[in-house]
């Protein structure tokens, strides 16, 4: 495989309005991320709530700019793009190539626009082709992600949450991009349309060649459809690991938590999960010194209150967490009890 997008020590802050005694207040929505996209693979990014994963997506995209760092795209081998570096006009050709699906299809897709003209607007922006060809191009992606051509004349309100979310995807796919973000894309259907969509997204993947960077809260979510795991918690990388090697054995702390509180229909467990994830998550403008994740670590030391883990892999392997006891704690992954491993597990259900 080789590497489609690298992001290098970036970090965010977003500057509030003033507090007390008239104060700016900065809050460090992301620090000092480091991560590589191969292509032809699904990254998940995952955390609760907060945590920053839609800021880094939107990072990534140069929706946002960032406070430091950089985001590197490789369109193909050898060349290397700063999209960080980029102004508004220069970075407009690459926003071809690297789309974002949102969570929300309904506040996502302009309800007074026709779908035919929704999915028909980045190519209109891009100026990509015209009248006949644009059209035959709208309609062979509608019928590609399950929307009929006869539907291409309504408006948004007229399909279901699962229709919606489709023609966000063709929307997306419409320009034949390389790499697609899609911010807790299943997250707002029902389950069983989730899997529809989940389905759609891997057979998409396979017939365009795609790259996925597939953000979700949803753990069980990210064990179907994700190769590798980014787990990031208060706008910090912890964990990044194959899949399997994550849900089989976490090396950080919040990822056991992460995985103790999800759900699974298994009758062979001996205590069910509980759904909830344990402790609070403390305010991102008033970060714990030391390590981030020490006021809710049941592992936690006096060094973790002083002094930052470093992300590093785990005895050379694929799999880095930034925990001071990684390569010592004995942590629970997923599905233990059952005595399956993680993707078998996932596939059943
Ligand atoms: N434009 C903004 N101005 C100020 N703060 C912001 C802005 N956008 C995001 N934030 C803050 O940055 C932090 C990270 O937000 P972000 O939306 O990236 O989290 P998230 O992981 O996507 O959460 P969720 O799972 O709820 O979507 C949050 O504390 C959020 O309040
Ligand atoms: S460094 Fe300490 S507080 Fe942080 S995750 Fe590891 S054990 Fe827990
Ligand atoms: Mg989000």
């Amino acid at each position: 495989m080789s590497r489609l997008l690298s992001v290098e020590n970036l970090s965010k802050q977003f500057t509030l309005g003033s507090g007390l005694w008239g104060k700016e207040r900065r809050l460090d929505a992301l620090t000092e991320i480091n991560l590589e996209v191969e292509a032809g693979e699904t990254l998940a990014i995952v955390g609760e709530s907060g945590c920053g994963k839609t800021t880094l997506g939107r990072c990534i995209i140069a929706a946002q700019p960032v406070t430091e760092g950089r985001v590197v795209y490789h369109p193909k081998a050898g060349q290397s793009v700063e999209l960080t570096a980029l102004s508004k006009r220069e970075i407009k050709p690459w926003r071809q190539d690297i789309r974002m699906i949102f969570q929300d299809p309904m506040s996502s897709l302009n309800p007074n626009m026709r779908v035919f003209d929704i999915v028909a607007e980045p190519l209109r922006i891009h100026k990509i082709c015209k009248r006949r060809e644009l059209e035959e191009r709208v309609i062979s992606t509608l019928e590609k992600v399950g929307i009929p051509a006869e539907a291409v004349g309504r408006f948004p309100h007229a399909f279901s949450g699962g229709q919606r979310q489709r023609i966000g995807i063709a929307r997306a796919l419409v320009l034949d991009p390389k790499l697609v973000i899609a911010d807790e894309a299943v997250s707002a259907l029902d389950v069983s349309i989730q899997a529809q969509v989940l389905n759609l997204l891997e057979d998409l993947k396979a017939e365009f060649g795609l790259t996925y960077i597939f953000i979700s809260h949803d753990l069980g979510v990210v064990n179907y459809i994700a190769d590798r795991v980014v787990v990031m918690y208060l706008g910090h990388v912890v964990e990044n690991a194959p899949t399997e090697m994550l849900f089989e054995r976490p090396r950080h702390p919040y990822t056991e938590l992460l995985l103790e509180a999800l759900p699974i229909a298994d009758p062979t467990r001996r205590k069910p999960r509980k759904s909830e994830v344990r402790g609070e998550i403390p305010y991102l403008g008033n970060r714990p010194t030391g390590c981030p994740f020490h006021t809710r670590c049941r592992y936690a030391q006096e060094i973790c209150r002083s002094d930052k883990p470093a992300l590093r892999s785990i005895n050379g392997t694929a799999q880095q967490a930034a925990c001071h006891f990684a390569e010592t704690l004995d942590l629970k992954g997923a599905y233990e009890d059952a005595g399956h491993s993680a993707r078998e597990m996932a596939h059943a259900q």
